[in-house]
């Protein structure tokens, strides 16, 4: 038999006696509902649930009578990954392939993971159509023992038409799955490496005659008021075509003898969009079977290098989704692939692409139904090969399958796949030729290919800066970056006759971040030319390596056992892998919210609202409530229905929010849904903005108490002691820094303190960490010169003079350390620092303080509930908020910096007692945490982070931005500390309840 197995390594065979492919549907039985899920339909047999299953390690060792043998001591669920099984390993890498380059050919130990199940055949007339959704990587069938067919392409259709070699009675279906092919060459997506039968196996009984195939396609007249529905039907039996409206009225009724070509004007039809999803349905009617097709009518049309949908320009609120779950690997089960589509409805996104490959069948179903507009990506990614190409000596040595004669077929084979199966869905927007292939004469076959079928949608492709043999670009329908800098999307869109640009990928959401969302789409929100994008990625991806009170563990690249990996560059999404969101994930919400309002005239109570919706009036589906606070608490609130035409600006006068007097005063608009929709509840929140009404904090001053006699400082060898009222302070002489404080005899603090000039390194710290770790900002070492004490009648002012050193380095800092005591137990503290001018710019500049860990519940006036940063808080807004220190906690599977709050004035941190309250005249960035820094920095997954019996509070003068520098662009300058010359006071007070 295996000598018959050569299909897997010629790149001219990719399939062996499989049907064409054709347009996506399952037929029902004539008289059932064939609106219902496939699972209903009498025509459909599931094959999923457990299958015999046998594993080689080597091809090449594997013997005719292992494979043939009827021995299947083991079990395994089909649809599964072998490695989440314990068979074989899983394996994270990025661009590299993991296995050698040598096309058309894999390695001899190529796993072999052989499946088996018993199908009871029945002859009642019927073909039975085998159908995979989904193998990776490639397949041999085999029917009572014979070899039947052979297929690849991981996420594409293969269908065999079985009928003929199967017996009545109890038949023997094997598929041998190996885990390497030729195909695997244009795999390369950056994911877990896992194989096997990843998606779904049916039989579909079909009459021999009966339906093979039809494409819908719609056109429009300009006003949008008619629409011609065409239907191009491939029979070989009679068929009465039904069309029906969205509100299920018949519109047409045409009977065909067969093959034929329909067309259907519509009056005033209802249109698809992404924010009204109407579909019309189409009802396919023989004597034996009968298939139901939603399809929404939509058009898109490019003008002058702007997309438009149905004669609207829109914007593409967009995230990339892989098909990954941690339990299941790259099988997602139809429950979580709804409940990720619906979590992205939440979090305002309107575009999906479905990177690297295309979904399964039914997942554009479900997006036509709930408003998605969709890139879909043909399975193809040729990375490394990049890689080799750029760094090749000569690159005529490098085999590229953009353009090398022998990938020809099998780039068109891919293409074919994607277009040909998922033609009728309204949701798909945009073709992908694939991703990070290069550039070549193939993928303009492929394009050209696409565009002799479907003139209905538009064509990406990024990959176009490595043209291999300056092919044109004329078949591309956009300009497409990854991460570009935000300043070069401007300057694009002033050059001439350029064509729409499309962000298939920005603010890689690795770790903590992104911080540069809001200007991305200020910039996209400044010409209509930019289109949008897509944030890299929705998830984590993850592997489950324990199990932890009841939780998993979560892993990444290195943690199966293999050697060759990339790290943690699989956590790079706006979820967990359990899909809770990252912080990252609200902030794109919020940048992604349908309405913003500007101030107009604050005194009269004037505001202006700009509707992002593109289709709908926004009091149509939403409204917006409001609510004015004061220092925390709440004085006013309100709902105003806000009557606004798509991309429309209006200003509204709201008395409500006139005559307003207090000290803090800042108002926030909530949007939020009007009436329930299928998907998400009324009154679910969709964004805010706030507005800052009146500001005046007053500047702390200490209370007036007369009394020398109050304070006092004394000196021992190592210290200096200072006595304010019930207060204590001890300054190490050494360090400067304070060593103990107490209130009424009891200690906060559990150790000395120090200047922080460094933070646990983020993911996107990736190129800046080096530098901070060469001037040793992690550890720096004081050199003390001298000390200062002045004690006059109202305070005493202790002044510290040191610089932060560093072995084998010059000095980061000269820092001037001033505490002033008052008589009230207060403390100012001022810090001054001077900062090389070697160093770039830093993470931080502030102290930290080491208090009790009894030091627990943290009130704060500041950028809260969630981490905020200087270029991360669109999710977050200015308010009085009260947490705990466990809870300010932001759990990244790899322990970053986490959980600082930006434009703070005010923190308190208690024990059940005691209180130190931090007060500045400037706003300041803050965080507490149970973690220090250290362990932070040194912990690879948070599952063995401890928590040290401290309070770690670091105040700092700022915190540098997060930005999103893992894959994208730098960080602005101006989100980064870069100032030489610092000066930051704040006040201590301590209180007792
Ligand atoms: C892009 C690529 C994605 C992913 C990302 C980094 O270049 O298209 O698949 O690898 O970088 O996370
Ligand atoms: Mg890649």
């Amino acid at each position: 038999m295996k000598e018959l197995f050569k299909f897997h390594e010629n790149l001219q065979e990719l399939h062996v006696n499989t049907l064409p492919d054709h347009n996506y549907f399952i037929p029902f039985l004539n008289g059932e509902d064939p609106f219902q899920d496939r699972e209903k339909s009498g025509a459909f047999e599931i094959l999923n649930g457990e299958w015999d299953f046998k594993f080689f390690k080597s091809f090449y060792d594997m013997t005719d009578d292992e494979l043939l043998s009827e021995r299947y001591s083991e079990k395994i669920p089909v649809p599964s990954c072998i490695q989440m099984h314990d068979y074989d390993k899983a394996q994270y890498t990025n661009v590299r392939y993991p296995l050698p380059y040598n096309p058309p050919f894999v390695p001899d130990d190529n796993p072999v993971a052989v499946y088996h199940r018993k199908y009871e055949y029945i002859n009642d007339g019927l073909e039975r159509i085998l159908t995979f959704e989904g193998v990776d990587s490639c397949f041999y069938l085999m029917i009572n023992n014979q070899l039947f067919g052979y297929s690849q392409v991981t996420h594409g259709v293969s269908e065999f038409n079985v009928t003929d070699a199967l017996h009545e009675g109890f038949n023997d279906i094997t598929v041998v799955v190996l885990k390497w092919c030729d195909g695997s060459y244009l795999e390369d997506q950056d994911k877990f490496r896992l194989t096997g039968i990843i998606r779904d196996v049916y039989m579909i009984k079909r009459p021999v005659k009966c339906i093979k195939e039809y494409k819908i396609t719609a056109s429009f007249n300009d006003t949008y008021d008619k629409a011609m529905l065409h239907i191009d039907l491939k029979s070989e039996v009679g068929v009465t075509i039904k069309v029906k409206d969205p509100d299920d009225n018949l519109i047409k009724e045409e009977n065909t003898s067969g093959s034929s070509y329909v067309d259907v004007t519509i009056d005033n039809p209802k249109l698809w969009n992404a924010e009204t999803p109407f579909l019309y349905k189409i009802i396919f009617e023989t004597n034996d079977e009968i298939i139901g097709e939603n399809y929404g009518l939509r058009e898109v049309t490019v003008k002058d290098g702007v997309i438009y949908i149905n004669g609207q320009n829109v914007k593409f609120k967009g995230v990339n989704r892989h098909s990954s779950h941690p339990d299941t690997g790259a099988v997602v089960s139809m429950d979580r692939l709804i409940n990720d589509l619906v979590i992205m409805k939440h979090f305002n996104v309107n575009t999906i692409r479905t990177s690297h490959y295309p979904d399964v069948p039914e997942f554009y179903k479900i997006c036509d139904k709930l408003g998605f507009y969709v890139v879909s990506e043909a399975d193809i990614e040729a990375h490394a090969q990049m890689d080799y190409y750029q760094a090749a000596k000569n690159k005529d040595n490098i085999i590229m399958s953009a353009s090398a004669g022998v990938f020809e077929k099998a780039i068109l084979d891919r293409t074919n796949k994607l277009v040909i199966r998922d033609f009728n869905r309204s949701c798909i927007v945009f073709w992908s030729l694939g991703n990070e292939s290069a550039y070549g004469r193939n993928f303009v076959k492929a394009a050209n290919f696409i565009k002799s079928i479907d003139l209905s949608r538009l064509i990406h492709y990024e990959s176009t800066w490595l043209n291999v043999d300056n092919s044109g670009l004329d078949c591309l329908d956009m300009t497409s970056y990854m991460y570009p800098k935000i300043l070069d999307l401007y300057k694009e869109v002033k050059k001439d006759n350029i064509k729409p640009v499309f962000l298939c990928e920005y603010c890689h959401a690795m770790g903590n971040g992104p911080g540069d969302l809001e200007d991305y789409w200020t910039a996209i929100y400044s010409n209509d030319k930019l289109a949008g994008g897509c944030v890299w990625e929705l998830t984590d991806h993850a592997v489950i390596i324990d199990e932890k009170d009841g939780k998993p563990v979560y892993g990444y690249g290195g943690d199966s056992g293999e050697t060759m990996h990339d790290y943690n560059f699989c956590m790079d999404g706006l979820m967990y892998p359990d899909r809770t969101p990252h912080v990252g994930f609200y902030e794109m919400k919020n940048v992604y919210r349908p309405l913003r309002v500007y101030t107009e005239d604050i005194s009269k109570g004037i505001y202006g609202f700009y509707s992002s919706l593109d289709f709908v009036n926004f009091k149509d589906y939403y409204k917006l409530c409001f609510e004015v606070k004061d220092n925390g608490s709440i004085i006013k609130e309100g709902e105003i229905d806000v009557d606004i035409a798509p991309h429309a600006y209006t200003t509204i006068h709201i008395p409500k929010l006139t005559a307003l007097t207090g000290e803090n005063l800042r108002v926030r608009f909530i949007i939020k849904l009007k009436k329930s929709l299928p998907w998400m509840e009324k009154d679910t929140e969709l964004g805010f903005d706030q507005i800052t009404l009146m500001e005046s904090f007053r500047k702390y001053k200490p209370a007036r108490i007369k009394g020398k006699k109050l304070l006092n400082s004394s000196e021992s060898d190592r210290e200096i002691v200072v006595k304010a009222g019930d207060c204590e302070y001890r300054l190490l002489k050494k360090t400067g820094m304070l060593k103990s404080v107490k209130k009424a005899a009891h200690e906060y603090l559990a150790e000395e303190g120090s200047v922080n000039l460094f933070r646990s390194p983020i993911d996107n710290d990736i190129n800046d960490k080096q530098e901070w770790l060469k001037f040793g900002l992690d550890n720096p070492i004081t050199k003390m010169y001298g000390y200062k004490i002045v004690d006059n009648s109202e305070e005493i002012n202790i002044t510290f003079d040191f610089s932060l050193t560093c072995i084998n380095s010059i000095n980061p800092a000269d820092i001037k350390l001033n505490y002033k005591f008052f008589p009230s137990g207060d403390v100012k503290v001022t810090i001054e620092g001077n900062i090389s001018e070697e160093i770039s710019f830093l993470p931080r500049f502030g102290m930290r303080y080491k208090l009790d860990e009894n030091f627990e519940d943290v009130v704060y006036y500041g950028y809260g509930p969630m981490e905020s940063y200087i270029d991360k808080h669109q999710s977050s807004y200015v308010d009085l908020f009260s947490t705990t220190v466990t809870d300010n906690y932001e759990p990244y599977i790899r322990p970053q910096e986490n959980s600082s709050h930006y434009g703070t004035s005010y923190v308190k941190i208690s024990d059940e007692k005691y209180s130190m309250i931090i007060n500045c005249d400037d706003e300041f960035s803050f965080n507490v945490s149970h973690y220090t820094q250290e362990n932070i920095t040194s912990t690879e997954h948070r599952h063995k982070l401890n928590p040290n019996a401290l309070t770690e509070l670091n105040i700092d003068y700022f915190m540098s931005g997060v930005g999103s520098n893992a894959c994208g662009p730098q960080t602005k300058d101006e989100y980064k500390l870069t100032d030489k010359d610092i000066k930051f006071s704040y006040y201590i007070s301590l209180e007792k309840k």
